[in-house]
């Protein structure tokens, strides 16, 4: 697919993700199950986050001079050491976070509850994971 179709693509996704975040900020006042509204409250969120990601992926593939992602430096004065550590750190502070869901889950019986908590504990290992790949990706000791 040439760079500009995909951008095409690209774009078309953002005006998806961002009409829906609109649709659900209209129903949302109208739904009245607890659950359903908190789930409904996180794929709105999660397509506000697409669509930043989508943004991002636009940047990269329209610039003059286009590479591939992680070969995209930014010129910067932060200690990229620095920021390895505090990534590393971030890393930790998810690994405390999945541990308290764990048990906040064994500690209710209600069905409902532990689906969100669940849910919450998935999120923290794909955070966990990711963060793994940022500090592995962007991170790396170039020879
Ligand atoms: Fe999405
Ligand atoms: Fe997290």
């Amino acid at each position: 697919m040439s760079s500009e179709a995909l951008a095409k693509l690209v774009q078309e996704q953002i005006r998806v993700e961002k009409n829906f975040v609109l649709d659900i900020d209209k129903q949302i006042e109208g739904i009245h199950n607890v659950a359903a509204k908190l789930l409904l409250m996180e794929t709105k969120m999660d397509s506000q986050k697409h669509a930043m990601i989508l943004e991002g992926i636009l940047k990269v593939i329209t610039s003059k001079n286009a590479r591939p992602l992680w070969d995209t430096l930014q010129d910067t004065y932060v200690d990229k050491l620095v920021v390895k550590k505090n990534l590393e750190n971030h890393m930790k502070t998810e690994i405390a976070m999945l541990g308290l869901i764990e048990k906040e889950m064994k500690g209710t019986e209600d069905e409902g509850i532990r689906l969100l908590l669940e849910h919450i504990a998935n999120d923290e290992k794909k955070h966990h994971q990711i963060l793994e790949t940022v500090v592995r990706q962007a991170y790396k000791i170039k020879p």
